[in-house]
């Protein structure tokens, strides 16, 4: 009897605690998401009038960076080798229809991102045409297919002078300047592979994990100055990066793999790449719930991760369509 009076006196008690907190946690949570939509609305426009440079704006993930910021009101610079398909870009954009937002005629700049000299010089070109660089989105990339045994050196000096010595450059070339305005964002494009690395892309995941590391590193040494960094890891993009791979001897692979066609439509994730900039986030991975239980169990239970990863090597030939 004294017990079930105690417990219900304790009921009651809690009860009336849980009543006098619930207007409390109400308003908390009503007042953390109105700061939040405040947040949202008050950065929803870091790019407009802003110079947004582009690597790799020829094609895939690049070009629907381009639409998107050109979109969004962004002063582009497209970068790639080819000087034809930027410019037949930077044509649709400037004939494309837009609300009652200013866009502007984007400029083009091309250069080899792996040959360092002639990038270091494009960053000098970029900073006199536009004067300063507000966004730099290190998007350029090629990808590799091959068996570390029968791959030649030179093909994973290739990749890394692409997808990482490259982009350094760059960087380089243009961090001074943010600097001393006190004032740039850099995205880094990397992949899923720059956190777990999968059999016969050795060169490739390197190249992100590189990219991953020296990244982290700006984000944290530029802190200070008011500059931001954004890694992106996404998963499978469907554009022709799988085309583009190169293989062990140097041949082009030439093939849209299955995981490349299925994967993530680009405009989404070019739509990601916007949201970061505009939230300023650090990182952002875009993948399925595989890659990331994979990042996870790589971290804490490497064992399993590699047992796994030497099954699917003895289940994959080297090089072939997916
Ligand atoms: N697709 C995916 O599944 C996937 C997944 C994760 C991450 N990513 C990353 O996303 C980025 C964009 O790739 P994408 O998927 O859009 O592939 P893509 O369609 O093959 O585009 C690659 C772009 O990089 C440029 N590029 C390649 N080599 C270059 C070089 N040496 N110098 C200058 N530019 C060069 C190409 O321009 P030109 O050939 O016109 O010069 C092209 O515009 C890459 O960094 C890639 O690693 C892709």
């Amino acid at each position: 009897m004294m017990m079930m009076m105690m417990t219900s006196t304790t009921c009651r008690k809690m009860e009336g605690a849980l009543a006098a907190l619930t207007p409390l946690l109400l308003g908390g949570f009503g007042l953390m998401a109105l700061c939040r939509l405040v947040q949202r609305l008050r950065l929803k426009n870091r790019v407009r009038d802003r110079v947004v440079v582009i690597t790799g704006a020829s094609s895939g993930l690049g070009r629907e960076c381009a639409r998107l910021f050109h979109q969004a009101g962004a002063r582009l610079v497209l970068c790639g080798r080819e000087r034809s398909s930027l410019q037949e870009l930077a044509q649709e954009l400037t004939e494309s229809a837009h609300g009652e937002l200013k866009t502007y005629t984007p400029c083009i700049v091309t250069f080899d991102l792996s040959d360092v000299d002639k990038v270091a010089m494009a960053g000098s070109e970029i900073l006199r045409q536009c004067g300063h660089v507000d966004i730099l989105i290190n998007n350029a990339g090629v990808s590799y297919r091959g068996n570390i045994m029968d791959t030649h050196v030179s093909v994973q000096k290739q990749i890394m002078e692409t997808n990482y010595f490259g982009p350094v450059a760059l960087t380089q070339a243009i961090l001074q300047s943010m600097v001393s305005r006190h004032s740039g964002h850099i995205v880094a494009i990397s992949s899923i592979q720059g956190k777990i690395s999968i059999p016969y892309r050795s060169a490739y995941s390197a190249s992100k994990h590189a990219m991953q590391a020296y990244f982290d590193c700006l984000r944290a040494e530029v802190e200070r100055f008011g500059l931001q960094v954004t890694v992106v890891s996404p998963g499978y993009i469907r554009t022709n990066l799988s085309i583009n791979a190169i293989t062990g001897d140097g041949s082009k692979y030439g093939v849209m793999d299955k995981t490349t066609a299925t994967g993530w439509d680009p405009a989404e994730v070019a739509r990601a790449v916007l949201t970061a900039v505009n939230h300023r986030q650090k990182e952002v991975v875009l993948a399925g719930l595989l890659p990331i239980l994979a990042t996870y169990i790589r971290l804490l239970c490497p064992s399993l991760f590699f047992r796994l990863m030497a099954a699917r090597a003895r289940k994959e030939p080297a090089v072939k369509a997916e």
